[in-house]
């Protein structure tokens, strides 16, 4: 009965009509004011059965938007028309309001920092605007190492009789390692709590921008140092890590290579995700695509960081966040990352 009187109410709300203000005051009134017709009906709803009450009291709320929006609607017609004005009322609000979506990129970094948070990684942060010790010198890269040449970073002032010197946008995260390494040691090198950290961050080269390239990116650090951590120990945490990000069924592989400042250090794969390792166009039909670097902490490094090699040991990783959001996400131009076009963010409205 009372789901009748609402569907009533609802047609006749729709084709609500008004030539004046007054009229929409009317309206209101016999609506939605205290002695209103819909106000009524809520009174009323204290009488509905039980198991009516989910249904009466969504129909309800549906009736009372539209009035109200139906009411709201006719009000603003009436005021522009006596306004006169009818293409632009800049003290309106826009409805409904919209609001922005995440960033494909954030979204993945706080995935990334959520499944690390979860085995006990904190967050740690560092300046982008670097100097050559942290980026560099203490991350055991020798004097003349190529990757600081004008080609590969951006430098802010160079001092070419003392690289040490050079201030530059840091071309990789791990120089976040060197200032928590320099903060977590007594002056005898020894810890003053294990270092478990993950350190999220913006970094820069200086690359030409491409589909495939960009002069800056985005990179996630991971550093454990304590007493006996061994490769098992890295290992471990990225295949959990793989499972979580990319599906139970991920498997990892670790291939030899060479960072300055870990030893032994290796790359990453995980099984491609789209042919589980079948081999298909996405993975070169290798069964496997990279996502990180990784390795033990160089003892030199410790060394420089004023931590006792002889007692501590560690692991680190870093990967490119934008390397994982294009296999999530299959975006294949990193160029739409940082070019704010709204068509593009949007299709991330979901995903957060
Ligand atoms: N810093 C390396 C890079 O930018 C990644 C890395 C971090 C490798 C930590 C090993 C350990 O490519």
């Amino acid at each position: 009965m009372i789901l009748d009187k609402i569907d009533e109410l609802l047609k006749e709300v729709q084709t609500l009509s008004a030539k004046n203000a007054d009229e929409v005051e009317q309206l209101r009134l016999k609506y939605l004011s205290k002695k209103g017709e819909i106000t009524a009906l809520m009174n009323d709803f204290r009488n509905v059965a039980a198991d009516q009450k989910k249904t009466v009291g969504m129909k309800i709320n549906e009736l009372k938007t539209l009035a109200t929006e139906r009411i709201n609607q006719l009000r603003e017609e009436c005021e522009t028309q006596e306004t006169g004005d009818v293409t632009l009322d800049l003290t309106r609000t826009p409805y409904p309001v919209k609001l922005g979506t995440r960033h494909p990129l954030t979204i993945v970094t706080n995935e990334i920092i959520d499944i690390f948070s979860r085995m006990g990684f904190v967050l740690a942060d560092g300046p982008e605007v670097e100097d050559d010790l942290h980026v560099f010198t203490k991350m055991n890269f020798a004097a003349d190492h190529p990757a600081r040449d004008m080609q590969d970073t951006f430098f802010v002032s160079q001092h070419p009789n003392d690289v040490t010197k050079n201030i530059l946008l840091r071309s990789h995260t791990s120089s976040v390692q060197a200032r928590v390494m320099e903060n977590m040691h007594d002056e005898n090198g020894k810890l003053t709590a294990p270092i478990r950290v993950i350190c999220p961050g913006r970094v820069y080269r200086n690359e030409a921008i491409t589909a495939r390239a960009h002069c800056f990116f985005h990179q996630v650090e991971g550093l454990y140092i304590d007493k006996n951590v061994s490769f098992t120990d890295l290992k471990q945490v990225l295949l959990s890590f793989a499972k979580e990000m990319f599906g139970a069924d991920t498997k990892i592989r670790l291939r030899p290579s060479y960072f300055p400042f870990t030893e032994p250090s290796a790359e990453m794969d995980i099984s491609c995700f789209i042919c589980g390792g079948e081999g298909c166009g996405f993975c070169k039909h290798t069964g496997w695509v990279e996502i990180l670097g990784c390795g033990m902490v160089d003892p030199n490094v410790l060394e420089q960081c004023g931590i006792d090699s002889s007692v501590y040991s560690g692991y680190a990783f870093g990967m490119g966040v934008e390397r994982i959001t294009n296999l999530k996400y299959r975006v294949n131009d990193l160029r739409l990352f940082s070019e704010n076009d709204t068509r593009f963010l949007e299709e991330f409205e979901a995903a957060d």
